[in-house]
């Protein structure tokens, strides 16, 4: 036993110096991906999903101020000893209100919640169909389920119809907007074929509530599917600003069994008497905030009209996430250089986040931006495409003709 620890050893060593040599030394150059410049006053920053701009609103400081110095301060434990009066359990019924849903329950984050929500209602037995881009906490939960894996492209209904076909009833997971991207998920089709195969739908909202929707009730709402949809899923934050996960579910009787069921429910120690009551405001504020959702939507639409004038491929993005595909590594890092050094900034996503070649400089636009800003963001990438081209291939086009190769492993997509 004790030969084995310094094999043990050395494979993490090697792994980790792996990463460093291949990742950050190798295909990076030598600085890290994802961190550029540091961003000063008079950068824009689309870098953050805090797309309703409520993070530093006063009225939700003040109700996370007054929380931690109250009376609730200081309870630590799992969410499951919860009940009566406790504030968790009255927010979960605000939050289920807000999303039309019978009953909720909270959870620590979005990610808890996806893998707890696929822990409690998958299995072996029970196949999950996984739209190729949801979100990586979807597949976790199928996998800590042991349930059998089924991705089903992106967006398409045919593949997901064959794929049911061939494996028979199950979860349909995907996300109403999906994050890397910003492309919607045709959901009344989803509907429809969940129904049809007697499947059952879940959809992570969490790009999609605050935003969509009356009172920001979400997408599922928005179209009037909330009858049609068992199982939603957000993180809040994003539009709420906070930090928890939140599942919305048409059964009641589902809130206890998750909560005594879902691993990360049970086994780690709930949100704190701050985080619930600054996400109690954020409800609040969000239902009203109407002025800002319109805000967001003429931005988002501005942002995307002109990024597709000019000629880059947004992927279908109907929404305020629009990504430049920027490809291979050593174009992003350069690209996002590029971009900061014009006061822009966006986020980095590369594998795992992406396919391999598949890195992207994510914009998630916010209802504070102003028309300038916005102006900014637009003049940027005009730059971007004419000193880079509008994509990856026009790009390594430039590269080859120069160096006569382009670099080893790169595919161009
Ligand atoms: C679609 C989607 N689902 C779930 C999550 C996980 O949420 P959280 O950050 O609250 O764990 C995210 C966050 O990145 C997300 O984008």
């Amino acid at each position: 036993m004790s030969l084995a620890v310094p094999g043990v050893a050395d494979r993490v060593r090697r792994r980790v110096r792996e990463f460093h040599t291949e990742r950050i030394a190798g295909a990076w150059g030598g600085r890290h991906l994802l961190h550029g410049r540091t961003p000063g006053p008079g950068d824009v920053l689309v870098n953050s999903n805090d797309y309703l701009a409520l993070a530093r609103d006063p009225r939700i400081v003040e109700a996370m101020c007054a929380a931690l110095s109250g009376s609730g301060a200081g309870w630590l434990a799992s969410g499951v000893f919860q009940h009566g009066d406790h504030p968790q359990l009255a927010l979960e019924r605000a939050l289920a209100g807000q999303m039309g849903a019978a009953a909720g329950v909270l959870c620590q984050s979005g990610w808890s919640a996806n893998v707890g929500v696929l822990q409690a209602i998958t299995d072996a037995r029970t196949p999950v169909y996984i739209d190729h881009l949801a979100h990586m906490s979807l597949w976790h939960g199928a996998k800590v389920a042991g349930a059998p894996i089924h991705p089903f492209r992106h967006n398409a209904v045919a593949h997901l119809r064959e794929r049911i076909a061939a494996h028979g009833p199950g979860v349909i997971a995907v996300d109403s907007i999906y994050s890397t991207n910003g492309s919607r998920c045709p959901l009344r089709e989803m509907c429809a074929l969940a129904e049809e195969t007697g499947s059952l739908l879940l959809v992570d909202e969490s790009h999609a509530v605050g935003v969509d929707g009356p009172d920001g009730a979400g997408t599922v709402a928005a179209l009037g599917l909330v009858e049609r949809v068992p199982f939603r899923v957000a993180s809040l934050s994003k539009a709420f600003a906070g930090r928890a996960g939140f599942v919305a579910v048409r059964d009641p009787e589902f809130v206890d069994y998750f909560k005594m069921e879902s691993e990360p429910a049970v086994f780690s120690s709930a949100l704190l008497p701050h985080d619930i009551a600054g996400l109690a405001t954020a409800s609040a504020v969000v239902r009203v905030e109407e002025g800002r959702r319109r805000r967001l939507r003429e931005v988002s639409a501005r942002v995307r009209a002109a990024m597709a004038g000019l000629g880059f491929d947004l992927e279908d993005s109907a929404s305020q996430i629009v990504a430049l595909q920027t490809g291979p590594d050593r174009r992003a890092l350069a690209i996002r250089d590029f971009l900061e050094q014009r006061g822009v900034f966006g986020s980095m996503f590369c594998p795992p986040a992406t396919s391999a070649n598949r890195t992207l400089v994510r914009f998630s636009l916010h209802a504070a931006l102003t028309d300038a800003e916005v102006d900014r963001i637009i003049d940027a990438c005009a730059e971007v495409c004419s000193y880079f081209g509008a994509t990856p291939s026009a790009w390594l086009e430039t590269v080859s003709t120069a160096t006569d190769s382009a670099p080893a492993g790169e595919t161009i997509r």
